[in-house]
């Protein structure tokens, strides 16, 4: 059976991606903090899914975490780096604070996770990541600064790692959403009916999981037929 790591699992596009891979034949673990909505997502599922609590931004929790995954599930072919915040400022209003707080989560701890993962899949043959990225890490959007530096900063991870592990089998994919209609906005004042679906992200993310080798999507931009809102 296939394994994967959905990070961000407990709500949003990572609970839609975790429930269809669940459907769909993957056995799923669920990493995020919120441990009651981990285990109501794989309540229906018990056979396809294991709980895997961790906060991202600690790193010996984190790294801990994704060892567990590995000595008590067996071998994991892939891990969907969903987890992020998004805390808005400018450069002249974004406290440090904040600023580390969106890099820790939504850099670091993919490099932290992809760190003990490589060696893995490379002593098994192989193995996918896929890191969910942002239409913020191209363009400006106005006070989101930090964001859209951790986005822009992951892409390039991302090249970095394609580039280095290709020879061992290793696949890796930056999908970039655009809106998508998730508890992200739920402060925002924005009305999110006309945004991607956190279900649309998910169809395209077991896609890529499910790509041949001979035809891996490396870079993914996903927006709406009318554009940005
Ligand atoms: N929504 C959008 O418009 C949009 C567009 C483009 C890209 N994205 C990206 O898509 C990904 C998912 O976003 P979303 O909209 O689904 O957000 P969301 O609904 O706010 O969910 C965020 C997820 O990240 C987890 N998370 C946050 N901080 C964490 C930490 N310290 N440790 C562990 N888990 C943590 C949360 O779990 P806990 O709180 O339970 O820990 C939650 O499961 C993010 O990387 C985001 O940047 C979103």
């Amino acid at each position: 059976m296939r394994r994967v790591i959905v990070s961000g699992a407990s709500r949003g596009i990572g609970a839609a991606t975790a429930r269809l891979l669940m459907a769909s034949g993957w056995f799923t673990i669920l990493m995020a903090r919120n441990t009651e909505a981990l285990q109501e997502l794989a309540a229906p599922n018990p056979r396809m899914a294991a709980v895997l609590p961790a906060d991202l931004a600690n790193e010996a929790d984190l790294t801990a975490a994704i060892r567990r995954a590995i000595t008590e599930f067996g071998p994991v072919h892939a891990m969907v780096h969903c987890a992020g915040i998004m805390v808005t400022g400018s450069a002249d209003n974004l406290s440090p604070a904040d600023w580390r707080r969106t890099l820790d989560v939504n850099l670091t701890a993919p490099f932290i996770a992809s760190r003990i993962l490589i060696p893995h899949f490379r002593k098994n043959g192989g193995g996918h990541l896929v890191f969910i990225s942002s239409v913020a890490a191209e363009e400006h959007f106005p006070g989101n600064t930090a964001y859209s530096v951790s986005k822009a900063a992951l892409n390039k991870l991302a090249d970095e790692i394609r580039e280095e592990f290709r020879t061992d089998n290793i696949a890796v994919t930056t999908l970039m959403p655009a809106a998508t209609a998730t508890p992200l906005w739920d402060s925002s004042g924005f009305d999110t009916k006309d945004f991607t679906q956190p279900e649309d992200v998910a169809n395209i993310v077991k896609t890529i999981l499910e790509s041949p080798e001979s035809a891996i999507p490396e870079v993914v931009r996903l927006r709406r037929v009318k554009g940005n809102v």
